[in-house]
């Protein structure tokens, strides 16, 4: 606290991320990055990049990190907004589209950087309760809303809802803005982004902090109709013109570029998740059907934290959500196979030790 705090500042209640260890030795599954390193194209890009240049200013636009992702999803260059990391798009989505005059509506399991934002910016916000599945109802959401925000596949949920789904709500709320944040869409699900051109009501927020193993270079993405993009232009116009620095175009453009390395590595990602997934559930762990790159895991009988605690005792970094309705529940990314295995291992010792 200092007296020079404006109110605002005084009131937050800030997001705070997961641990991001010193130690190299600990099995570090908390916070959903990629177990694999970005691709050689990325990686050989970077290191052929003429660093004098690093004395000018990047290019306000990225175009060549426009024109990668735009032919990458057949798209046009004037419907791809990038921002430093996702978390920055959606900064500058709440900025350029809502005001403390409307609410908006996100599920009450979600990304708890949403209600973070929401404060932020002084937007009345509504947490529409998730049924007792965990899946997302879109009847229960107020007409009077001018958006809802949500991640789709859930997080820390992991649960996907199908395009058909989505579409349905689009057609049938016209008026009300969809605000869907697909960081973890590559891993099964199938994106939206296709449907900008026929919906002005959608905005697809991705990242590539997580399938494309980019985490360290802040790079996330916006899409919808140039409209819509043009509103975040203006805002990051009015904030900061240079939000990407120039290694980050180059690794954004190489990261589209190698759709093969992409795929590959998804494709591993989903292998491990099924086969910890049925482990899991051999086990007698609940496990929801996750379609991201982490599982959503309860041990019968076991609180959250104490699993959380024990598991770090083993080397082992997972999260847990401390709110009422997840707060037995783990948010566990998954690792290389290996990594894969001593968690299993260590879930087991757990299991075991609760039950003497
Ligand atoms: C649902 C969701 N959205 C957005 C983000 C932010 O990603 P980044 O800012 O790294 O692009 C995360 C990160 O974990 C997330 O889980």
């Amino acid at each position: 606290m200092n007296r020079f705090w404006n109110e605002n500042t005084r009131s937050l209640t800030p997001y705070v991320p997961g641990e991001q260890p010193k130690d190299k030795k600990l099995i570090k599954i908390n916070t959903n990055e990629s177990p694999y390193p970005p691709s050689p194209l990325v990686i050989e890009r970077i290191r052929n990049a003429d660093l004098n240049d690093l004395r000018l200013y990047p290019d306000p636009d990225s175009t060549p990190l426009k024109k990668a992702v735009a032919e990458f999803y057949g798209i046009s260059e004037q419907e791809v907004f990038p921002g430093n990391g996702s978390d920055e798009v959606l900064a500058l989505l709440f900025k350029a589209y809502f005001d403390a005059s409307t609410p908006i509506a996100f599920p009450d399991i979600t990304y708890s950087f949403y209600p973070v934002y929401s404060e932020l910016y002084n937007v009345p916000y509504t947490r529409v309760p998730v049924k007792d599945d965990f899946s997302i109802d879109f009847n229960a959401y107020p007409s009077d809303v001018k958006a809802i925000l949500f991640a789709n596949p859930n997080a820390p949920t992991g649960l996907y809802i199908d395009r058909a789904e989505i579409e349905a709500l689009l057609r049938r709320r016209p008026e009300t803005l969809i605000i869907l944040d697909e960081a973890y869409i590559d891993f099964g699900g199938e994106s939206c982004v296709p449907l900008i051109n026929s919906y002005d009501n959608l905005i697809v927020v991705q990242t590539l902090s997580k399938s494309r193993a980019l985490a360290g270079m802040r790079i996330g993405l916006a899409f919808g109709a140039p409209s819509l993009m043009e509103g975040l232009d203006r805002v990051k116009n009015s904030f900061n013109s240079y939000t990407m620095d120039r290694l980050a175009i180059v690794a954004a453009e190489a990261a589209f570029q190698d759709k093969a390395y992409f795929e590959e590595t998804c494709k591993k990602v989903i292998r491990t998740r099924e086969w910890t997934k049925e482990a899991f559930k051999e086990m007698g762990v609940e496990v929801t059907d996750s379609q991201t790159n982490f599982l959503f895991a309860s041990l019968p009988g076991v609180p959250g934290p104490q699993v959380q605690a024990r598991l770090r005792q083993e080397g082992i970094l997972v999260r847990n959500f401390k709110a009422s309705r997840t707060e037995n529940w783990l948010r566990i990314s998954i690792g290389t196979d290996e990594e894969m295995k001593k968690l299993v291992e260590a879930v087991k010792k757990v299991m075991a030790g609760a039950a003497l």
